[in-house]
């Protein structure tokens, strides 16, 4: 039998997503939407500094206050599912979480650290375990989380934790603008629960149906702009309709990104409240931001400028 061989200190990026599209198909017995989506790792990131010991504690410390570090942060959560499942009560660590990701914004931030906790501590713990189980274990903790794992640029269908990469090939990272208002969150069950209510009964109701939309994303334009063959087409988030026009500081966000120069699309991501507007260069982001800075910052909004990325979790060297 391999011997684990515990590591020192590791220090793991966690990466925000943005929703190149997200289309909701319809209800699944489990009660959660079928989705057909394409997500995006944006180099926005947290980190995530582990340090193993073998006293069983799990220890969680941040250094935003408003963020709980107790069994309900993903976190934790994904610490504690990993040493029970090996079997391995004894394995304990302390982590340090540095928030760059906005919470509540729609882009995965708790996810996606919960993916980095997963990964750093398979390693410092030296248990060894492969990408698929992993992904199980990631797909048992939140919908998003798998992909937050693998990130790049990937479809991803069922709850969102079915994923098939995009062969984006040789294509250059794109640049990003994205907004979002420091006193506004959007709660993700929240979104689902009003699409349901509003949209419930248009829903697709049949496997094939679902199948069907899954292939005519597969060959959509957006697939092909992303590939780099073609113009890039408007974004669609079926959530952006629901969340829209009960968050105002939503469609003041999308009137202000749509003034962008040069920009390929604007969209919102996930369940908001987090906007973003798409340029073919990092630099055509960051001239917008600036063209754009006085506006924002009079509506209020905080501003990024970064790239799409082509990884999701991952050890800084
Ligand atoms: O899986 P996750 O914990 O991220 O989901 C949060 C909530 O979002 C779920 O409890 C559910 O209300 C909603 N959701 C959904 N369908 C999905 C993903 C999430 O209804 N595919």
């Amino acid at each position: 039998m391999q011997e684990r061989v515990p590591m020192a200190d590791l220090v793991v990026t966690a990466p925000a997503k943005i929703n190149l599209h997200l289309e909701v198909l319809g209800l699944r017995p489990d009660g959660f939407h079928e989705l057909a989506m394409v997500m995006q790792s944006i180099d926005l990131a947290d980190q995530l500094v582990i340090s193993p010991s073998a006293d069983g504690q799990i220890q969680l410390s941040c250094d935003r206050s408003e963020l709980t570090t107790g069994g309900d942060n993903l976190i934790v959560r994904a610490a504690e599912l990993l040493r029970s499942r090996v079997g391995l009560p004894e394995l304990g660590a302390r982590m340090t979480l540095r928030k760059r990701i906005p919470i509540g914004a729609g882009l995965a931030g708790g996810s996606s650290d919960g993916a980095a906790a997963l990964f750093g501590l398979n390693q410092v713990w030296g248990l060894g375990l492969g990408e698929s189980a992993l992904t199980d274990l990631a797909a048992e903790l939140g919908s998003d989380m798998p992909f937050c794992l693998g990130g790049g640029c990937q479809l991803c269908f069922g709850r969102g934790e079915r994923l098939e990469p995009i062969a984006i090939g040789q294509v250059a990272p794109l640049g990003v603008l994205l907004i979002k208002h420091p006193q506004v969150s959007v709660s993700t069950p929240w979104a689902y629960g009003r699409c349901r209510e509003l949209r419930g009964q248009t829903y697709l109701a049949d496997e094939q149906a679902f199948a069907d939309r899954r292939q005519a994303l597969r060959l959509s334009p957006l697939v092909h702009a992303l590939q780099g063959q073609g113009s890039w087409p408007a974004l669609r988030n079926d959530l952006q309709s629901v969340v829209e026009p009960e968050v105002p500081v939503v469609a003041a966000g999308m009137t202000l990104l749509r003034r962008a120069e040069a920009s390929l699309a604007v969209a919102m991501s996930g369940s908001g409240p987090s906007l973003f507007a798409l340029f073919s260069t990092r630099e055509l982001a960051a001239q917008a931001a600036a063209a754009l800075a006085a506006p924002l910052a009079a509506a209020g909004f905080d501003s990024w400028v970064c790239n799409t990325r082509s990884a999701g979790v991952s050890v800084e060297a």
